[in-house]
């Protein structure tokens, strides 16, 4: 028996220091430590010791029991502290740069711009981008022969069911005045198609925000008076203004909103065509044929219009001096902003 007791301990001694994984170690301690393992039949063999050998067989057996039981301890702290630390992990090397993603600028502008007007009573609305000749034009009170309608300009659908690419956002003055009982006061941002050469000022398309107020008695005071309220809140409280009578089919009078050139503070400079004034919007009293159009008696109700360009105000907020590269997806251009 003591012999047996012997051997046991030293094969399972060089075991031990042979194993090098956790799982080595787990078949370690089912060979030695469990219930049927080596360790405890050795002790179930003691009931065939004769008694006077039994109190040394004893002490060897624990002795045994203690010593593989220790090393198999020792190995699996030292397995587990190593499954903590992940040692091919340099702490030291700087972190990884994160990218945030953020709003272009002319969705930012949309926004701030539509946050302003329905803080001063304004809903949101929208039209469709394919638009019919109806809507586009002839609704808005554009002669039949009037240049907008001219090939160049716009981009007709070639299904020839008189669809279009909107020129702008107003035709969806007459959906909304259709669909709407007066009073009405709403906003309609969107995007919009015109059949020009592309240029820094100019591109084949970009996006306006429509303004329309219907109601009993409207003056163009007032029209006045929301359009520098938003310009002020947009711009700030030192920025100047200027109405500055001009023409539209579809209002009368028809003025356009200038604010001081942001570049010269009014000096005059490239930017502004040595005028000292940058045109900002148009606007206008809706015209009777428009209202009628809308399906809305010109006798009882009156209403004022206006139409924002959005990437000019893009590029007077931001400084960008050539329109193209809001579209141009160049990350070094759009991660400033
Ligand atoms: N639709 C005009 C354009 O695209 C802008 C405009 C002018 C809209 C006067 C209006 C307005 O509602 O009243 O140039």
């Amino acid at each position: 028996m003591l012999e047996e007791i012997k051997k046991v301990g030293q094969e399972a001694l060089e075991k031990l220091s042979e194993i090098k994984t956790a799982s080595e170690l787990d078949d370690f301690r089912l060979e030695y430590l469990v219930k049927k393992g080596k360790v405890q039949s050795l002790f179930a063999k003691m009931r065939e010791v004769p008694d006077e050998e039994k109190p040394q067989v004893g002490k060897e057996l624990n002795k045994l029991k203690n010593q593989i039981e220790n090393g198999f301890k020792e190995l699996s702290v030292k397995f587990s502290r190593e499954a903590e630390s992940t040692p091919d992990v340099d702490l030291s090397l700087p972190g990884r740069k994160r990218f945030r993603g953020s709003y272009h600028p002319v969705i930012q502008i949309i926004d701030r711009m539509v946050e302003i007007f329905k803080a001063l009573g304004f809903d949101v609305a929208e039209g469709p981008d394919i638009e019919d000749d109806f809507h586009n034009f002839d609704a808005l009170n554009f002669p039949p022969n009037h240049p907008a309608r001219d090939m160049q300009d716009t981009f007709f659908l070639a299904s020839g069911d008189d669809l279009l690419l909107r020129t702008h956002t107003s035709p969806a003055q007459i959906r909304v005045m259709r669909k709407q009982k007066p009073p009405i006061r709403c906003i309609i941002p969107g995007r919009v198609y015109r059949n020009e050469a592309i240029s820094a000022r100019s591109l084949a398309e970009f996006h306006q925000i429509e303004g329309l107020y219907i109601n009993k008695k409207v003056s163009l005071a007032e029209l006045k008076g929301t359009l520098i309220s938003f310009s002020k809140k947009m711009y700030g409280e030192d920025s100047e203004f200027r109405f500055r009578p001009s023409f539209f089919p579809f209002t009368e009078p028809s003025a356009e909103l200038d604010i001081s050139c942001f570049l010269c503070g009014g000096e005059g400079c490239r930017i502004c065509k040595h005028t000292g004034w940058l045109e900002i919007a148009g606007c206008g009293m809706v015209h009777p044929n428009v209202l009628e159009s809308g399906g809305i008696d010109p006798e009882k109700y009156a209403g004022y219009a206006f139409g924002f360009g959005i990437e000019r105000v893009a590029m007077l907020r931001t400084g960008v001096d050539d329109i193209r590269i809001f579209y141009e997806n160049d990350l070094r251009a759009l991660n400033q902003f």
